[in-house]
């Protein structure tokens, strides 16, 4: 008799933003869990889909641009009768010159990021967080810059503003599912592209302990505000 396990016998994630960076890092930790992997990319040729072809069967690429509507509704409409132990929103951008007050950020700019980081966000968790099963985790990437308790520095406005924008959105979303296991995500100033080259942490130091923390919040209700190490994050 064989021990071997098939992708998806460990669980199964879907995580909207997966083409690169922590997103990515993500679905490739999981897939390496034996978890099975729904990941979304806006465009071709990305790392997710060199991923998804070194573990064929394990890693299935989705198209989404969070910022759409109507994307959103055709990914959950595609995406229909599944049913996910985790659904992770982890796409998020931010402002290109982060010391740029509320006064000095161009209105579109400010609304790009807040459309991306809090509009796009909560609409795919309301679209998309129903595919998580009974007891199945809703997680959203939040960031420490999201803790209003942590804002001593006056520091990246821009960012924060969406962050802890998101995560008020994210308590009244709570406050409507109280059944549901939640979680922000604080991950910590980590080395990719949004993070920068000076960030203290790569992914594969982080990304471990980051799914460590996801898998734990399955089957307990309530929406948490952590970082990577299970820690919670003043709001
Ligand atoms: N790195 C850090 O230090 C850090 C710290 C705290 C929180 N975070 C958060 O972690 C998340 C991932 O960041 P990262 O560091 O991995 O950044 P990244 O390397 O720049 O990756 C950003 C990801 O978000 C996707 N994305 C952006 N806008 C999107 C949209 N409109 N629709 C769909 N996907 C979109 C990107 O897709 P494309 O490839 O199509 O652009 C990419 O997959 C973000 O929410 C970020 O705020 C990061």
């Amino acid at each position: 008799m064989s021990n071997a396990r098939s992708p998806g016998d460990a669980g199964s994630i879907l995580i909207v933003g997966a083409s690169r960076g922590l997103g990515c890092a993500m679905a490739a930790e999981f897939a390496g869990r034996g978890w099975s992997v729904v990941g979304t990319v806006r465009g071709a040729g990305t790392p997710l889909h060199a991923l998804a072809a070194e573990r064929a069967g394990a890693v299935e690429v989705e198209t989404l641009d969070m910022t759409d509507h109507d994307g959103i509704r055709s990914l959950g409409e595609r995406l229909a009768g599944r049913a996910f132990d985790i659904v992770f929103v982890n796409a998020g951008i931010a402002n290109r010159k982060p010391s740029d007050t509320l006064a000095e950020v161009s209105t579109d700019e400010f609304v790009e990021v807040m459309t991306t980081n809090v509009l796009g966000a909560m609409r795919a968790v309301e679209a998309l967080g129903p595919l998580a099963r009974p007891g199945g985790v809703i997680g959203v990437m939040s960031s420490g810059q999201g803790s209003i308790a942590n804002n001593a520095n006056g520091t990246n406005d821009v960012y924060r503003a969406s962050k802890a924008t998101l995560n008020q959105a994210m308590a009244s979303y709570g406050g409507r599912h109280p059944e549901r296991p939640m979680v922000l995500m604080a991950p910590g100033w980590i080395r990719t592209e949004l993070g920068g080259p000076g960030a203290p942490f790569g992914v594969e130091e982080a990304m471990p302990q980051i799914v460590d923390v996801l898998v734990a919040q399955q089957d307990t209700p309530g929406l948490r505000y952590l970082d990577r190490h299970g820690k919670s994050v003043p709001w």
